[in-house]
């Protein structure tokens, strides 16, 4: 008895040393699904010339040739080959296999998002020799593929408007770690940011002001600029999703065209747009056909959150009144979703899949052409309700996805509610109780997503250090299986991530070390959304 539970200790000690080897010695967040590490390494050579014959692949390899030679300072001499490969049998077009020997390296996939992928995750082990000061690394077989498709971050700019530089450097980080969706939070109570040929003022008059400064300059995207973000997001496999936000959350906009506002109260004034004027529906589905024009990607998000901060004005009101008369709506509520219908026929004309928090369960929106992102996760059947109607559902609540609550128990500036997001929870999540039973692991859930709020986050500097390195765990989320998650080790592989992070610049928390590093605190003015 007691010889077989020795047996079985040692095994498992084997397997956990063979894993936790395996890991250190390939220090890729996130975390692959497979790797196998030979004992002979991979002498890294001063630059590189990727080869490949495919032509799905040769944007890549052009792309992406001069991104590994800077790390390498590359000079002329000794030049070796990286070789992409067509390989059908990778099931998922995200998935790759990476083969590093003593003599070869190469990339196999079958589609091009996998073919990046692979080289991402050789950037990362040139990152980590090089911060390592080795000129080799161990030769490894890794087959990896994502866990969910959906790994999302969404960046609010309507609060504070941080500008193309930063969300390009973004964009950089998350594709380095996988994350593939970029949710662009554009308009809300203190600017719009996304230019409408059709309606100037909505970014000449809605763009003006912040959270913490009503009267600063204008500020936003115009077409162009967006079109340039599309395209840096599309060259990294990011796919682009704008949200404009309605019926609430329409401050913004109700200042440039106040025809369309359907009021407000005193703490949020003009916060809706009007859903008893047939304009407002014309007016919105305009905004959106620019929109659809703009960006590729198959969804608009239409937000649908928190009506009720700002509908008080909609009972009274004699064209709401005479609306609910016509159309049999029993409440506000009918309303609300009578509203969000609409809206959601004219995205469906556009041919686009609409988007919605969570409010939009049981709006009356059609199951196959919506998608619902959880956010409450103080209303955990919500997720399930969403689940059991067959919606598509993105998981991303406040605790522990939204990082305007803070990452660590010694920060004072940024939410907490009943405790806040640190970097194990959102490594942690899903599989953790925070969805309130197993209703997520089904196909109808596509993914994770964390969102930055900032309301108090004003400068580059403040952002990121909500950001990161919180990012790395979102990824992990995101890409990682459950059973192939360790925190500790991932901690380990984090720190090269870190030296990353600061040597690009990026104002990052010192998690490693936390009690040396003054908080980086938001704006003067303190109020919540
Ligand atoms: C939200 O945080 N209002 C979606």
């Amino acid at each position: 008895m007691k010889r077989k539970l020795y047996l079985i200790l040692f095994a498992l000690a084997i397997t956990c040393t063979t894993l936790s080897l395996a890991q250190e010695n390939c220090p890729i967040i996130p975390l692959p699904q497979k790797i196998s590490i030979q004992e002979a390494t991979y002498t890294l050579p001063n630059s590189f010339v990727i080869k490949t014959r495919y032509s799905q692949f040769k944007h890549l390899a052009k792309q992406e040739e001069p991104v590994l030679n800077n790390l390498l300072g590359a000079t002329q001499r000794k030049k070796k080959e990286i070789h992409l490969r067509f390989d059908a049998s990778i099931a998922n077009e995200e998935g790759y296999q990476l083969i590093i020997s003593p003599e070869k390296l190469e990339i196999s996939a079958s589609g091009t998002p996998g073919c990046f992928y692979g080289l991402k995750s050789l950037q990362q082990l040139i990152l980590h020799a090089t911060y390592n000061d080795v000129n080799e690394i161990p030769a490894m077989r890794i087959d990896d593929a994502p866990r969910y498709g959906w790994r999302g971050f969404m960046l609010d700019e309507s609060r504070h408007f941080f500008g193309k530089e930063t969300v390009k450097q973004l964009l950089d980080m998350m594709a380095l770690q996988k994350l593939n969706k970029f949710h662009w939070h554009l308009t809300d109570e203190p600017g719009w940011r996304i230019e409408i040929k059709k309606y100037p003022q909505l970014t000449t008059v809605g763009g003006k002001g912040n959270f913490s400064n009503p009267t600063a300059e204008a500020r936003y995207y115009t077409q162009k600029d967006i079109r340039e973000i599309i395209k840096y997001a599309a060259d990294r496999h990011i796919e682009v999703i704008p949200e404009i936000d309605m019926p609430g959350h329409a401050t913004a906009a109700n200042r440039a065209y106040p025809e369309f506002s359907g009021g407000g109260n005193a703490n949020h004034p003009d916060f809706t747009f009007h859903p008893g004027k047939e304009g407002t529906y014309a007016y919105l589905t305009h905004i959106l056909r620019e929109v659809a024009d703009l960006f590729p990607s198959k969804y608009i998000h239409i937000g649908g959150d928190e009506v009720h901060f700002g509908n008080d004005k909609w009972a009274a009101d004699p064209d709401v009144k005479s609306l609910m008369q016509r159309e049999n709506l029993v409440d506000i509520k009918a309303v609300e979703h009578y509203f969000l219908k609409r809206m959601s026929d004219s995205i469906a004309a556009l041919n686009k899949t609409v988007i919605g928090w969570d409010e939009v369960v049981g709006a009356g929106l059609s199951k196959e052409n919506t998608l619902v992102m959880w956010w409450r996760h103080d209303k955990k059947q919500l997720l399930k309700e969403a689940i059991e109607s067959d919606f598509e559902v993105v998981l991303c609540p406040r605790r522990p996805m939204y990082l305007d609550f803070v990452q660590h128990e010694s920060h004072t500036d940024g939410r907490r509610w009943g405790g806040f997001c640190p970097l194990d929870m959102i490594y942690k999540f899903p599989d953790s109780d925070m969805t309130g039973g197993e209703y997520y692991l089904t196909d109808k859930v596509l993914g994770v997503q964390a969102n930055a709020w900032t309301e108090r986050m004003h400068t580059r500097e403040r952002l990121q250090f909500m950001i990161f390195p919180r990012l790395s765990a979102v990824a992990e989320s995101g890409w990682t299986q459950d059973k192939n998650k360790n925190y500790e080790n991932f901690i380990l592989r984090l720190n090269s991530m870190q030296k990353h992070y600061k040597k690009e610049g990026i104002t990052v928390f010192d998690v490693m070390n936390p009690g040396e590093q003054q908080e980086i605190r938001g704006p003067e003015k303190k109020k919540h959304h």
